[in-house]
């Protein structure tokens, strides 16, 4: 049974309050419980909740990030070329995470190389874009409403609000393209029209929630 988060006596056991030199060893229910049954009301909502992009992490998954130490080093740059010293087991595992990137996509490492860095999937697209367009130039991508994500540029509806709801749209211009709302499908004639009249650098083919396959076509 999972305590409601708004009973305040299942979340609150400020008792256990230990020196700071023995905090550094003790678990989190010990040095902070508040956030500690916060974090189990998570882990139980995450168990029931199916979500496409999220999922909680097995403690083994946990483990092998090695998410208590690895976090703990500074490792700007590339393995084999870093800022700092100290880098040679961070290089180790950057590389062998790039490896099993290439192989998961069946990529010839000679032609592809692999950005693993990323700290989850909206700063991804924003290195993509920064990598191939300068600042102002212009994205379509499927319109939020429409499947797209706010990565990809969405801002608020021209007629209602102009709005730049995401950052992309601040530091990119972004027009969105729809779904033909009868079929469910891409509309690729409107797509199309719009792109000869804007013009783009780059036109995202990829969604959060749609269903179908793109027609590179
Ligand atoms: C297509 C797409 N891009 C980017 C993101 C953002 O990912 P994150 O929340 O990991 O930054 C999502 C998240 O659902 C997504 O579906």
């Amino acid at each position: 049974m999972v305590p409601s988060p708004a009973d305040p006596s299942k979340i609150c056991n400020k008792e256990k309050k230990l020196p700071p030199p023995l905090q550094l060893n003790a678990p989190l229910e010990v040095v902070d419980p508040e956030i500690a049954d916060i974090v189990e009301l998570e882990k139980a909502r995450q168990w029931k909740v199916l979500l496409p992009s999220r999922f909680a992490e097995s403690s083994e998954m946990k483990s092998s990030l090695g998410l208590e130490l690895m976090p703990l080093n500074n490792s700007e740059g590339c393995p084999g070329a870093r800022y700092y010293g100290g880098n040679e087991y961070m290089d180790m595992a950057e590389s062998l995470c790039q490896k099993r990137a290439l192989e998961a996509f069946r990529l010839d490492p000679a032609k592809w190389g692999v950005n693993v860095q990323s700290l989850s999937g909206s700063p991804a697209n924003f290195q993509v874009y920064t990598a191939l367009l300068k600042p102002h130039e212009r994205i379509m991508a499927l319109d939020l409403p429409h499947g797209g994500h706010l990565s990809h540029g969405y801002q608020a509806s021209a007629i209602t609000d102009t709005k730049k709801i995401s950052s992309v749209s601040i530091f990119f211009e972004t027009m969105p393209y729809r779904l033909n709302e009868s079929t469910g499908y891409i509309d690729y004639d409107q797509l199309e029209k719009s792109a000869t009249l804007f013009r783009p650098k780059l036109i995202v083919a990829g969604a959060s929630a749609y269903a179908r396959l793109y027609d590179y076509a």
